[in-house]
């Protein structure tokens, strides 16, 4: 048994990483034969891939996938701390597993991703939810096949969380979701510890993957008919600093960029790293995308000194214009948390003011959350949840007027798509995403999933575009 530890978590050492190449062990290979599984992932995209590597060692232990969880012979719930509300979904769902186990006691339960991370979590798990066959961390995800192995074999909870980084793993299997796009991780953890934020202690600190191991999975997935790549990070922008001393994000986006790939995009950029080569990168290639998320989490200088941020206002402004310079037409989208403890009206209304210059083309917007063992959570929560819901109402009222202006001025214009599919609601409708990343539902026929094509854009809404295939 291995127990999640903050101190441990929290510790930043200069370490050198062992890459190792997975392997799934032999003898476990399709030993759950036939055997049916349903995942359930929650978070961000990060877990999203974790959840395309759960699903291909499950795959090679001979376990099929079904989107029913009652008749599952194992569920796993690849859950997300982010937020109270994440946490309320997993424990919601917990209910109801408890429910089929109870009728099923044959039914295995496994639980892993950043809440398993968590001290208070586990212990609760350990203590009120011992049904729970087994739990295991961020770090040692590519553990899954022994410890669902040995959780059958004792009988017993099994809990496996480590509370920092092992090695870097290499080869972990992975069934893609889509086989027209595709994650790739280029640095995991993070180092910023924002003082809201539960990350840097469910995620560790930050590690590069090696660029010739980025570069071949990117070539690979070239060569296999890829249209698009998401390069996945907490912060990419501090790509490589853990491994040299000239060459960042800026050079591996150039070196992707002289690929043939049509599309390459990265998540999640902090607005501090943000280098002038970046910039000029971005500037230089065109398969690189027109659209960046650079989330600002507020306009007002005392709160994001509060947060931790790391820039100010002015700082962020001037990022963002010279963005918007080097790529005309780029969209920038953002993350804001309103009611973070001491943000006064003054402080909401300095939000406000940025979003009005910025006129984002997306934004997430949160109620801030205090989450356990954070710094942020050690002061005074001193707004009212009221007055919270009311900030948040007022922010998304004036980001989706942005919305809806930036979507306009698509109207009339030939615009590249990458088509995801037929729509579900509407026959003869397909949808697909804009080089900016916006959403398009649009008339054609026989179009081909996973193909770049043109669409003729007719008439714009807040969260999506209308249009028709145009040859
Ligand atoms: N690494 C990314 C963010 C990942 S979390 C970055 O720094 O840009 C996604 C978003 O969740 C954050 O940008 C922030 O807006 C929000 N968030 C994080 N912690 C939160 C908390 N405790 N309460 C409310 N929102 C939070
Ligand atoms: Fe959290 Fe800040 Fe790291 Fe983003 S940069 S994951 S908000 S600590
Ligand atoms: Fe959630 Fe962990 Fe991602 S906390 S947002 S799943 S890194």
């Amino acid at each position: 048994m291995n127990l999640p530890s903050y101190g441990e978590a929290k510790k930043r050492e200069k370490v050198t990483y062992q890459t190792i190449d997975y392997q799934i062990p032999k003898q476990l290979k399709d030993k759950y034969h036939g055997k049916k599984y349903f995942l359930k992932t929650y978070g961000c995209q990060m877990n999203e891939h974790d959840s395309e590597n759960i699903r291909a060692m499950l795959l090679q232990l001979g376990f099929v996938e079904i989107s029913l969880m009652d008749d599952a012979d194992l569920i796993l719930l690849n859950t997300c701390s982010i937020r109270e509300n994440a946490h309320n979904k997993v424990f919601g769902m917990l209910g109801r597993i408890k429910h089929l186990k109870e009728k099923r006691p044959s039914l295995l339960v496994g639980f892993c991703g950043c809440m398993a991370q968590e001290e208070g979590v586990v212990s609760d798990i350990m203590n009120k939810y011992k049904w729970i066959n087994f739990v295991f961390g961020t770090h040692n995800l590519y553990d899954l096949p022994r410890i669902l192995e040995e959780s059958i074999e004792k009988g017993k909870q099994e809990i496996e969380v480590y509370s920092k980084d092992l090695d870097m793993v290499e080869n972990v299997p992975v069934l893609r979701d889509k086989s027209y796009k595709a994650y790739v991780n280029i640095i995991y953890g993070c180092d910023k510890f924002c003082t809201y934020c539960i990350v840097p202690y469910t995620r560790g600190s930050e590690r590069s993957r090696k660029r010739e191991d980025i570069l071949n999975e990117i070539s690979k997935l070239y060569h296999d008919g890829y249209q698009e790549v998401t390069l996945l990070g907490q912060n990419v922008n501090a790509y490589g600093k853990d491994l040299y001393d000239d060459y960042g994000l800026g050079e591996l986006l150039s070196d992707i960029a002289m690929m043939p790939i049509p599309r390459i995009r990265f998540v999640t950029s902090h607005p501090w790293d943000f280098t002038d080569k970046m910039i000029e990168v971005i500037g230089k290639y065109p398969n690189i995308m027109p659209s960046i998320h650079l989330p600002v989490q507020s306009g007002s200088n005392s709160i994001l000194k509060k947060m931790g941020r790391r820039y100010s206002k002015e700082s962020y402004l001037e990022l963002f214009d010279k963005l918007k310079k080097v790529r005309p037409g780029i969209a920038i989208s953002t993350d804001i948390i309103v009611g973070f403890p001491g943000e006064s009206e003054q402080d909401f209304k300095d939000t406000l003011d940025l979003v009005h210059y910025c006129q984002y083309d997306n934004a997430f917007t949160f109620i801030y959350s205090p989450r356990e063992n954070t710094p942020a959570a050690k002061l005074v929560d001193d707004i009212s949840l009221e007055e919270k819901e009311k900030r948040l109402y007022q922010l998304n009222e004036v980001v989706n007027t942005y919305f809806l202006e930036n979507n306009k001025k698509h109207v009339g214009r030939v615009e590249k798509v990458l088509v995801e599919g037929e729509s579900l609601k509407k026959k003869g409708m397909y949808f697909g995403y804009t080089e900016e990343n916006k959403l398009v539902n649009f008339t054609g026929k026989n179009i081909k999933e996973g193909s770049i094509i043109s669409v003729k854009i007719s008439s714009a809404k807040t969260w999506s575009l209308d249009g028709e295939a145009y040859e």
